[in-house]
């Protein structure tokens, strides 16, 4: 149930929540605005698109329900919004991150960290000690599942261990979605997403949205916005609205494959780890049930008792997935994590899976064909 909306779910939420239909023309589908200016004097107060846009206010909107939030501001990618975040803070203010966070964030928080900006600190989230070391911190950032390994912090504990510590907390909520995890509930301050993945959900476009629960503080956001410019274009914002109508349907699907396939690969040859939460032995599989409603999440990752080289080899002989970076689309995609910069710490044999919304018989059969071409998976 939506706080807003009693009565009404998520799942209605997100079908009704951003369509506002048309009282002249009936239309159902929200206009797309394109206008950069507006005639002064028009009835809502718009005047140039660096500032406000209809497109992205219906947006906004949709996801401050589903979150349960005051407003939520949208940003041309994830990361702007990531960035606009951080810089709330003052300067040389002190952030705890959790130690698996995106490796942009982590690489933001580097970055800043090294011209004396802020000051980053990564701690292990799920270590019940780490919550006794924010010390003189001003924020923790966490995500609601950790990337690539699921982990899942406590984020009850962490708003109290925070807030105890005068510091501030933000999750980014990318891989959960509202639907599965509403962070300002458990006390976050703002949640923040990529919207480049779920909710658009078909991998073609850059947007992100941070959302809270204190107005003052998104107006804040929403300031640095028009101040800095990482605004969304509007056809951008105009396909997340589209591509949030159907998060529902394809989340749900997306979180019974990756289970699925959790399963099928569990205990197979060389297949050293399946990491997925909705697993009885990923180490947070019990917080997870509390903290995750209607499903895992559409991400597991395999740790292959292969090299780097076999580990590429699968990711590159399947028919169906997709050998590519990202998440949360229709598509299935795979790849090995460690190619990355920044990802040197994971298993080199680990493949990260964002399960897709294809059959998911097709989708294991597939997998497993290019697994047992390296010995591995319920094929070999
Ligand atoms: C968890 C998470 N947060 C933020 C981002 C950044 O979003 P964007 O690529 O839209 O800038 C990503 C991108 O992969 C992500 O996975």
């Amino acid at each position: 149930m939506s706080p807003e909306h009693p009565g009404l779910s998520r799942e209605t939420l997100v079908v009704h929540g951003s369509s506002r239909s048309d009282q002249r023309t009936g239309a159902l589908v929200p206009p797309l605005v394109l206008s950069a200016t507006f005639a002064h004097g028009n009835e809502e107060q718009l005047a140039y698109s660096r500032d406000r846009s209809p497109t992205w206010e219906l947006l906004e909107t949709a996801v401050a329900q589903l979150e349960g939030a005051a407003g939520a501001v949208a940003f041309a990618s994830g990361m702007a919004g990531i960035a606009a975040a951080l810089d709330i803070l003052p300067m040389r203010a002190e952030v705890v991150v959790a130690q698996d966070a995106y490796t942009g964030t982590r690489d933001l928080l580097s970055h800043l960290s090294s011209t004396g900006r802020l000051l980053a600190r990564r701690v292990d989230v799920t270590a019940p000690a780490a919550l006794e070391e924010i010390g003189d911190a001003a924020m923790v950032w966490l995500e609601s599942m950790g990337n690539p390994l699921l982990s899942i912090p406590d984020l009850r504990a962490w708003a109290m261990a925070a807030h105890r510590q005068g510091a501030m907390l933000v999750v980014d909520n990318t891989l959960a979605t509202p639907l599965l995890c509403r962070p300002l509930e458990l006390g976050a301050d703002l949640v923040a997403h990529s919207a480049s993945k779920h909710l658009g959900g078909h991998s073609d476009l850059m947007l992100g949205v941070v959302a809270g629960r204190d107005p003052a503080l998104v107006a804040r956001l929403r300031q640095h916005r028009t101040r800095q410019g990482g605004c969304p274009g509007q056809l951008e914002a105009w396909l997340a609205l589209r591509g949030m109508r159907t998060l529902a349907v394809r989340l749900s699907r997306q979180c019974q494959t990756a289970y699925f396939l959790a399963r099928a690969l569990t205990n197979t040859p060389r297949v050293r780890e399946v990491h997925y939460p909705g697993l009885l032995t990923h180490p947070q599989h019990r917080l997870a049930e509390e903290q995750l409603e209607g499903g895992f999440g559409a991400l597991l990752a395999l740790e292959l008792a292969v090299d780097a080289e076999a580990a590429e080899r699968v990711c590159t002989s399947t028919r169906i997935w997709t050998n590519a970076t990202s998440l949360g689309s229709v598509e299935s995609l795979l790849e090995r994590r460690g190619r990355w910069a920044g990802e040197e710490y994971l298993p080199e044999g680990l493949i990260r899976l964002s399960c897709g919304i294809e059959n998911q018989e097709d989708l294991l059969e597939d997998l497993g064909r290019a697994l047992a071409q390296v010995g591995a998976g319920p094929l070999a």
